[in-house]
């Protein structure tokens, strides 16, 4: 089959949609984030990557903390939400009922309703052009019981979501291989 070649600026496949939690108290928003990728184990690391016209930027550089909010398909209307609407002219905890619940080491507060959230502490911060990357290190990780299965999350219980090429995908709840399948 041919291959045509594409810009160099399309995206990685498949990308999440993460709620992400910045600020704390009164300041406390919301903003949605595909550019969010585990990037080492030891210590544990998640790159996240904002715009400086976000209002969430402002609130990045002065608490350095955030907190990753996981949604499940029931909750893409308010990952949608959360994406197109700037926390400068709406409340977007307030506009979407979502609760704020106090974190166990950072201040800024977690999604209640999200079922996985991961707090994190930024250590690093790069200025790559469009966007500035934070590096936050996972203090913490929260998850709903009924989703967990060997201290982990259940990936067949998560009923969640992909985001490719500015669409939102369903995953399917199926394990199609384990990793380490093909040396078997
Ligand atoms: C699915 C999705 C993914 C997004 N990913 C990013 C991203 O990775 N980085 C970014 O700066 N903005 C991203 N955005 C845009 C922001 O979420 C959006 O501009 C938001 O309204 C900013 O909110 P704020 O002004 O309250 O910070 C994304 C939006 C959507 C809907």
């Amino acid at each position: 089959m041919e291959k045509k070649t594409l810009s160099p600026k399309l995206a990685t496949i498949p990308m999440p949609a993460a709620v992400i939690s910045v600020g704390v108290e009164e300041d406390a928003n919301l903003i949605t984030l595909a550019y969010v990728g585990k990037v080492c184990l030891n210590p544990p690391i998640i790159a996240i990557s904002i715009q400086p016209k976000r209002y969430s930027y402002q609130l990045i550089e002065k608490y350095g903390e955030f907190v990753i909010n996981y949604p499940t398909v029931n909750q893409l209307r308010e990952t949608d939400y959360c994406g197109t609407r700037s926390g400068r002219d709406v409340n977007k905890w307030k506009e979407l009922h979502l609760t704020k619940e106090k974190a166990s080491i950072v201040k800024v507060p977690m999604v209640k309703e999200f079922p996985w959230n991961m707090e994190c502490k930024v250590i690093k911060k790069l200025e790559l052009g469009s966007h500035v990357c934070y590096f936050g290190e996972v203090v913490a990780t929260h998850c709903n019981s009924e989703l967990i299965k060997d201290d982990n999350i259940d990936p067949e219980q998560i009923s969640t979501f992909a985001y490719i090429s500015g669409n939102y995908i369903p995953l399917e709840q199926k394990i199609i291989g384990k990793h380490g399948f093909s040396l078997k």
